[in-house]
């Protein structure tokens, strides 16, 4: 049994998607988040950059007691797992996009994915492609301006749905009827894409589920999890300013509203 904090990191305000699920499975559970906001986005940066940024938010997470650590960002993970679990001993749940259950669900065997470049280039994800992609058509595409138009609060704009369209209409035409969201900033674009959709029988595939669920087992596995009853803290920290700090709990309440 461990009161201590779940540690959650990303570049910014994405892996409140992941941070809302587990506030939701979890309640007893206090959680940290670590939401760099400096160095946003990850994405495009040379991965011994992000490593060096990771590893700060690792160590800023534990010296607030973090009993696990989740990486809730597809762009670290692709860069920085294989670090983290090398130098610390605190367990890490990592994201990688969720190539297998769209695979083995999908109907027509046209598969979309959606994520930085960082993570298309990671070699998590070329093993999936090479593990997955003689029975299925994977298309991969970056959400060019996502990440940003997420920071900028800019969902709900003319300028969003342009970006979404841009990324996923191929997908559709190809016949893709499972399009996978493997960046933690994207699932805030889900009410959009739902919008240019339409009434196409295309599914959204978010991974933050399944990452609960490796959470909920790693704690049991490990003797972490928090006593029934206990009452949870959610505390918001960043690399960059007050303000920004302010925006990851404003986010952090529109993360709780969705579905
Ligand atoms: N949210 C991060 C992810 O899941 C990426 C955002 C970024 O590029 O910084 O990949």
């Amino acid at each position: 049994m461990d009161n201590a904090p779940i540690g959650v990191l990303d570049s910014g305000l994405g892996g409140l998607t992941v941070w809302k699920e587990l506030r939701r499975a979890m309640p007893a559970e206090s959680l940290v988040y670590f939401g760099d906001g400096k160095n946003c986005p990850y994405g495009p940066k040379p991965a011994e950059e992000v490593i060096g940024y990771v590893d700060e938010a690792v160590r800023f997470l534990l010296d607030r007691r973090a009993k696990l650590i989740v990486v809730a960002c597809n762009a670290a993970t692709a860069a920085a797992i294989d670090h983290l679990r090398a130098t610390y001993d605190v367990p890490f749940v990592g994201m990688e996009p969720a190539v297998k259950p769209a695979a083995m669900t999908t109907r027509s065997g046209v598969v979309g994915i959606l994520a930085t470049r960082n993570t298309l280039n990671g070699h998590l994800f070329r093993e999936s492609v090479a593990r997955y992609g003689d029975r299925v058509r994977i298309l991969s595409a970056v959400g060019e301006g996502f990440v940003e138009i997420v920071e900028a609060n800019e969902e709900d704009t003319p300028g969003a749905e342009m970006a979404v369209r841009r990324a996923i209409e191929p997908m559709l035409a190809a016949g893709a009827d499972r399009i996978v969201l493997g960046c933690t900033h994207y699932p805030f674009l889900a009410p959009v894409m739902r919008q240019v959709i339409g009434d196409l029988d295309v599914e959204l595939v978010d991974p933050a589920p399944a990452v609960e669920r490796r959470v909920a087992h790693l704690l049991a596995e490990h003797g972490l999890e928090a006593e029934a009853g206990h009452r949870a803290e959610y505390a918001f920290f960043t690399a960059a300013d007050e303000a920004y700090r302010r925006k990851l709990e404003a986010k952090s309440r529109q993360a709780l509203t969705m579905i």
